[in-house]
């Protein structure tokens, strides 16, 4: 098996057969299948995680796999006494059938893997990337709208460290007739690279500060959450936090098949108000994540 280092690895077959396989997922469950027993996963997380880190280790269990793991790896693994991770994953994949990876770094994932005897899955590299994200985002939209092809998706808020719309541009190349509206502050436009590549692969790219104007005739609006941690400096954060706030009055605008996305955790630019609106789907994405990761689990561990 492959790791999964990138969005940008995965064409329109791959996801096609993933999805159906995620799908295929709660019958798993039901018939109490369990194809991956006596396989390991190593869970190594060098930045918090409540949602990757947890549906990764109930997928794994789910498929009766097992789980080492350690949470707050920065500080509760021999990083600490400064072990680099070239070195810590060399060790785990000695202990592991596949390793979940989460890092401050971008690029880590990468070098991980040159280094792995085994599978490494990128669960976020710093503001590069966090590709299984956008996976069970993608299959999100397909369960909820039906169709990926021919969709408006409105991506909102940290464009520039929020690491899953990254993720998600990419992904969304593999479709057809797809547009995408960035907006965003000058301070959070998405990176002039991913901009580009995606542009230059066919989708109609639009950036704009203007958000009532996307939301018009968005099919999909992916919120973020400004990404305090990232930002060089707080100052430039105060100026950004906030601007951008899904509330009742902006659902006003919003077309009537169209959902509200968001990877979560938010920090107060989805009021929860919103969250009784059956559009609001993204408690529903977030269970997404299960299924998504026992597919790709099982594509990696058999
Ligand atoms: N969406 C996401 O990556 O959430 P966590 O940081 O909780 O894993």
């Amino acid at each position: 098996c492959e790791h999964v280092i990138s969005a940008k690895q995965f064409n329109r077959e791959q996801l096609d057969r993933l999805f159906q396989e995620a799908g295929r997922m709660p019958m798993y469950r039901r018939l109490l299948e369990r194809p991956l027993n006596g396989k390991i996963m190593a869970s190594l997380f060098f930045e918090p995680s409540t949602r990757t880190r947890f549906s990764f280790e109930s997928a794994m269990m789910r498929l009766g796999g097992q789980v080492i793991s350690t949470e707050n790896a920065r500080e509760f693994s021999s990083a600490i006494k400064g072990e680099t991770l070239e070195d810590t994953i060399r060790v785990v994949s000695q202990y592991a059938d596949v390793i979940v990876l989460r890092h401050f770094e971008q690029g880590a994932a990468r070098r991980a893997a040159s280094v792995s005897e085994i599978p490494v899955i990128n669960a976020g590299d710093g503001a590069g990337e966090h590709p299984t994200q956008a996976l069970l985002d993608l299959y999100t939209i397909q369960t909820e709208l039906g169709t990926i092809d021919g969709t408006h998706i409105v991506m909102i808020g940290d464009l520039t460290y929020g690491r899953t719309v990254h993720s998600l541009s990419m992904l969304l190349t593999n479709y057809r007739d797809i547009r995408v509206t960035y907006v965003s502050p000058p301070q959070t436009q998405i990176p002039a690279h991913v901009r580009e590549e995606i542009a230059a692969k066919g989708i109609r790219v639009v950036e704009t500060d203007d958000l009532v104007k996307a939301v018009q005739d968005a099919d999909v609006l992916y919120q973020t959450r400004v990404q305090k941690e990232r930002f060089p400096s707080l100052e430039v954060y105060e100026e950004v936090k906030g601007k951008y706030v899904i509330d009742p009055h902006m659902m006003e605008h919003l077309q009537q098949h169209a959902i509200i996305m968001h990877p979560l955790p938010r920090a107060g630019e989805i009021l929860p108000e919103v969250d009784q609106d059956p559009r609001a789907a993204y408690f529903r994405q977030a269970k997404n994540g299960v299924d998504v990761r026992m597919a790709l689990l099982l594509k990696c561990c058999l």
